[in-house]
């Protein structure tokens, strides 16, 4: 996304940061700049001060050595006399030099814990956001621009705010030392400031340029990014395809892209950084031609406006720098303000309150419902009626693509129905109901995706309070996964790997139907839940479901296949986002040319 990058659009962001970290801990934010203040004091304290010592000393005794000032004046100034001994002023050196250390120290970790909070609030609140926004506005989003902006992105936007720091502190050392200047020769100091002001000039379109290819970079990065997470997904159907070489290809030309870009910006940064030594060179050249050989002044005086001359170039050129990398890391911190702000909205618009609702004492009805991802678009649902019977199985069968998850995401309440109306016991659900409707559901999706932790992590994944041993074992038995887990080195206590990679698909649903049946809730929800497993399993499962309806639950059984309705109470068929058959299956089956009919004569030809 293209962003406007006109100077006080980098002022407002400039202040938009600074405000943030004032608003994340002022008191952090004054001790970390303060400790910058101070610590740019010490900013040329080193060794090479030994150097300086040594011009001054003088042999006084038989290895004695003072160091020696004689005074004298500048201005009109009288300078004190000093005569110290060497040691005593090595030893004011190493002081000095401890000082400096134990300021810089506190320096950079006041920094560290500012800049990382401040990047860690900027995560937070985007996470934060995703978490409540609506379900919709999430799908929508590509998961890997997501991810990218909550892990990647977190050192560009260090970078970026400690790059403001680093602006302001530059900004008020060169006026500190353009007032000193000013105070020696107010002709001279106005002449640098213009000279300053020319060369800032001179760099307006380096750092125009170095806004563009910040958002170049950004786009890059998110690319790659997308890349990596495509490959990963798609890396066994690659490795099967033979197309690994194409991903690479893909890869390769995002990397080259990336790399030629980086050298873009490396090649701007170092020429602007040259230039700007170039041009403080001229400076200073033409600072003495003028001052000793046109306006005649002392030498002293003009080796005093020099060093304060060359204070401020060095200012103006941190200002530069700190311009030009603050204009390359922003895209990072604007892209997780841009998601976040999208994600707040949708959350901004949900319902704030949780409207308790009672336990199902009868059915959820759905009425006339219709739905459509997009605006104009054509209806994924179309005036549905249906109604979930309390502890009773509902089958909701039809094709794929046909509006089966489309029409759950509507009864828990993730998507919002154009058209109908959604009744729990002939109350009309509002958006506000429907959290707490979802107390009331367990749910297993089309892909069981564990936590990565050992089988009893995830079968506890839903409870407060961890399950006794024969709850657990009770719910492996229904899920027909007890023989499997037994079977494991550790049982219970194997670990299932990231997402579950460590169990076949047909294992991870079922532990995810385990997991289900453990949290006890009164409603549940199986969307292709047993997609992945054999014909026995998934009838040992189906049988486990009638007796958990028999203690009280109600079930709802999404398939494709029609093997999966046998056990069903009720059963519809959709198709094409509409209810074409309904009613109990023997009904239903005695029409020979029906729908479902066709569609169980079918699976048992195949
Ligand atoms: N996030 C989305 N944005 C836009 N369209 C979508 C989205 N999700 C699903 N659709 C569309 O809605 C229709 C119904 O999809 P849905 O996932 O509900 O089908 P399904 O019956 O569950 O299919 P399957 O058996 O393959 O899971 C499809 O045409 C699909 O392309
Ligand atoms: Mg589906």
């Amino acid at each position: 996304m293209s962003q406007p990058n006109s100077s006080i659009d980098t002022f407002k962001s400039g202040a938009r940061i600074v405000q943030e970290l004032a608003q994340l801990n002022r008191t952090r934010l004054f001790l970390a700049f303060g400790a910058m203040i101070i610590g740019g004091f010490f900013d040329g304290v080193s060794i090479l001060i030994v150097l300086v010592i040594l011009g001054g000393a003088q042999q006084v005794d038989d290895g004695q050595y003072n160091v020696f000032h004689d005074g004298g004046e500048i201005f009109g100034y009288a300078l004190p006399e000093i005569s110290i001994s060497l040691n005593l002023a090595l030893v004011m050196f190493l002081g000095l030099l401890a000082f400096t250390i134990v300021i810089m120290r506190f320096r950079a970790t006041q920094l560290n814990l500012l800049l990382f909070g401040f990047a860690n609030t900027q995560r937070l609140a985007l996470f934060s956001a995703l978490s409540q926004a609506s379900w919709q506005d999430i799908q929508s989003r590509r998961d890997s621009d997501i991810e990218h902006a909550l892990t990647g992105e977190i050192d560009r936007i260090t970078g970026c705010a400690y790059s403001v720091l680093n602006f302001i502190q530059a900004a008020i050392f060169a006026s500190i030392y353009i007032l000193f200047g000013l105070a020696i020769s107010w002709q001279m100091m106005v002449s640098l400031i213009l000279v300053s002001a020319l060369l800032w000039l001179g760099m307006t379109p380096f750092l125009r340029r170095s806004a563009r290819l910040g958002q170049t970079l950004q786009e890059n990065r998110g690319q790659q990014y997308q890349l990596i997470s495509t490959f990963l997904a798609r890396l066994k159907q690659a490795r099967v395809s033979n197309t690994e070489q194409q991903h690479l290809s893909e890869f390769r030309e995002a990397a080259d892209n990336h790399t030629s870009v980086s050298q873009s910006f490396a090649r701007l940064t170092a020429t602007a950084h040259g230039m700007f030594q170039f041009g403080i060179a001229v400076a200073v050249i033409l600072f003495l031609i003028v001052s000793l050989q046109i306006l005649q002044r002392p030498i002293p005086e003009v080796v005093v406006l020099l060093v304060v001359a060359l204070r401020v170039a060095l200012r103006v050129q941190v200002l530069q720098g700190s311009a030009q990398s603050f204009l390359a890391e922003r895209p990072a911190w604007r892209h997780i303000q841009d998601l976040t702000k999208r994600f707040e909205k949708s959350v901004a618009a949900a319902p704030t309150v949780k409207e308790p609702v009672p336990e199902i004492g009868n059915c959820l009805e759905l009425k006339d419902v219709s739905f459509s991802y997009e605006e104009n678009e054509t209806s994924a649902i179309s005036d549905v009626t249906l109604k979930i019977e309390k502890d009773k199985i509902t089958a909701l069968i039809g094709p794929s693509g046909s509006g089966k998850s489309t029409l759950v995401d509507l009864m828990l309440g993730l998507l919002e129905p154009k058209n109908g109306e959604i009744r729990l016991d002939g109350l009309q659900m509002q958006p506000e109901m429907f959290a707490s409707w979802r107390d009331q559901i367990a749910y297993v999706g089309q892909e069981a995706t564990l936590i990565n932790g050992t089988i009893r992590d995830n079968l506890c994944a839903y409870v407060s309070e961890p399950p006794d041993e024969d709850a657990i074992a009770d719910a492996l038995w229904l899920a027909n996964a007890e023989d499997f887990v037994m079977d494991l080195n550790l049982g219970l206590d194997e670990p299932v790997g990231e997402r579950g990679a460590l169990l076949s698909g047909g294992q991870r649903q079922r532990v995810a139907i385990a997991a289900a049946m453990l949290s006890f809730r009164p409603v549940l929800i199986l969307d292709e839940a047993t997609s992945a497993l054999d014909w026995e399993s998934q009838q040992v499962i189906l049988n486990g479901l009638s007796h958990l309806t028999n203690a009280g639950t109600t079930i709802l059984l999404v398939a494709h296949r029609p093997s999966v309705v046998l056990s069903a109470d009720n059963v519809y068929v959709l198709d094409n986002g509409r209810i074409r058959e309904s009613g109990a299956l023997s009904d239903i089956m005695e029409d020979k040319d029906g729908y479902l009919a066709r569609m169980i004569q079918s699976e048992v030809k195949s």
